[in-house]
């Protein structure tokens, strides 16, 4: 029988998320605070090593495959890693996470390509907003890009929205966009990140306040699938879109952990939280090594923790967010 990833909690791996490279063309106060620099010295996942990744982890039962960062579209052969992970019969879903910025003109060739889910990151619908919070003034641009993903039919869209205190909008700015467009419009909780102490001490927004607001407005929970993850769900006959919260200082967020992590220089984070990770890079240099790449991944699975425990003492750090993927 295959052997599947299970951890000794028995949760279920089927999800993985690969990041491409730490380099990003934003500045998103919260990913990158203070102008924080990545690691230039650091050379990202090669094709090879990412076709290696990608056979092992669909050999192990890995069924979806986000793509991250870092900006993950800024890489020259990003539409050839997409078709390259359209080839392994077993990946259903092949997603992204983007600033957006590429995704007016580029969209259409990444769904040619295999691409079957976006998730975009817009944290206000005020353009000036827009522009103070990434340091980039392109809300038009990128929104635009997230209807041109409709109109050719893109299935699974999502907007990301992290929770600033001060900067984050009222619902109802963001409400109005998702009345008549299927999409997930997540409200995030900021992360405190290495860099980001301050900056996650000063903005930090619990996301049960939204919750409230949602479902003052008569808003109503989804049942969660067993397989989906830690993001709760709401939806409203009135709209086509629905409501995500994901919020990770929240008891039992763990619960339904479903995803692993590889950073761009191919470490294995089977966490967002604490910097615990096995190098695999020695083991994708050429597929006659997958039986042993195979054993490493499933021994590093027997230490992965029950949780961050962030709920208990509130406080903890992930890495930052660009070197990880999120
Ligand atoms: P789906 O694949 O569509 O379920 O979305 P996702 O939430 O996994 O993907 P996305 O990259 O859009 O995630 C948005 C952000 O949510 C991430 O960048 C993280 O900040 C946060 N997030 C996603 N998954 C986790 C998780 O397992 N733990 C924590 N703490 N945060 C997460
Ligand atoms: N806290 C919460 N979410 C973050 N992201 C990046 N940094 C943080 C952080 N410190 C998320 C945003 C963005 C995605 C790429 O990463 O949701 O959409
Ligand atoms: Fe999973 Fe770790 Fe995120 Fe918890 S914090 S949901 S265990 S990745």
């Amino acid at each position: 029988m295959q052997q599947q990833l299970v951890d000794n909690y028995q949760r279920r791996f089927q999800y993985l998320r690969l990041s491409l490279t730490e380099l990003c063309n934003f500045r998103c106060q919260y990913c990158l605070p203070n102008g924080y620099q990545p690691n230039r010295a650091h050379q990202f996942l090669t094709l090879n090593e990412i076709a290696n990744i990608a056979n092992v982890f669909s050999d192990l039962g890995v069924q979806k495959i986000r793509l991250t960062g870092g900006e993950p579209t800024l890489r020259r052969d990003f539409a050839d890693i997409i078709m390259l992970l359209a080839k392994q019969a077993s990946i259903k879903e092949i997603a992204v996470t983007t600033n957006g910025d590429r995704l007016l003109n580029r969209i259409t060739q990444w769904q040619q390509a295999g691409l079957t889910a976006l998730n975009v990151s817009i944290d206000s619908f005020s353009p000036a907003r827009f522009a103070l919070i990434t340091g980039e003034n392109k809300l038009h641009q990128v929104l635009a890009g997230i209807d041109r993903a409709l109109e050719i039919g893109m299935q699974k869209v999502k907007i990301n929205t992290v929770l600033m205190k001060g900067l984050t909008d009222g619902l109802n700015e963001y409400l109005p966009w998702i009345k008549d467009r299927r999409v997930d419009l997540r409200f995030i909780e900021l992360m405190e990140t290495g860099e980001g102490s301050a900056h996650f001490n000063r903005f930090h927004l619990s996301g049960t306040e939204i919750e409230q607001q949602l479902v003052a407005q008569g808003w109503q929970l989804m049942d969660k699938d067993k397989l989906a993850g830690p993001a709760k769900v709401y939806q409203h006959r009135d709209y086509q879109g629905r409501v995500g919260l994901i919020m990770p200082y929240s008891k039992n967020f763990c619960q339904s952990c479903n995803r692993l992590r590889v950073s761009s220089i191919g470490k294995l984070h089977y966490c967002l939280f604490g910097d615990s990770a096995i190098d695999l890079r020695d083991l994708l240099q050429d597929s006659s090594q997958q039986a042993l790449l195979k054993a490493r991944i499933l021994a590093s699975l027997r230490i992965k923790p029950e949780t961050h425990f962030l709920h208990q003492h509130h406080a903890g750090i992930t890495p930052n967010l660009s070197y990880i993927g999120g």
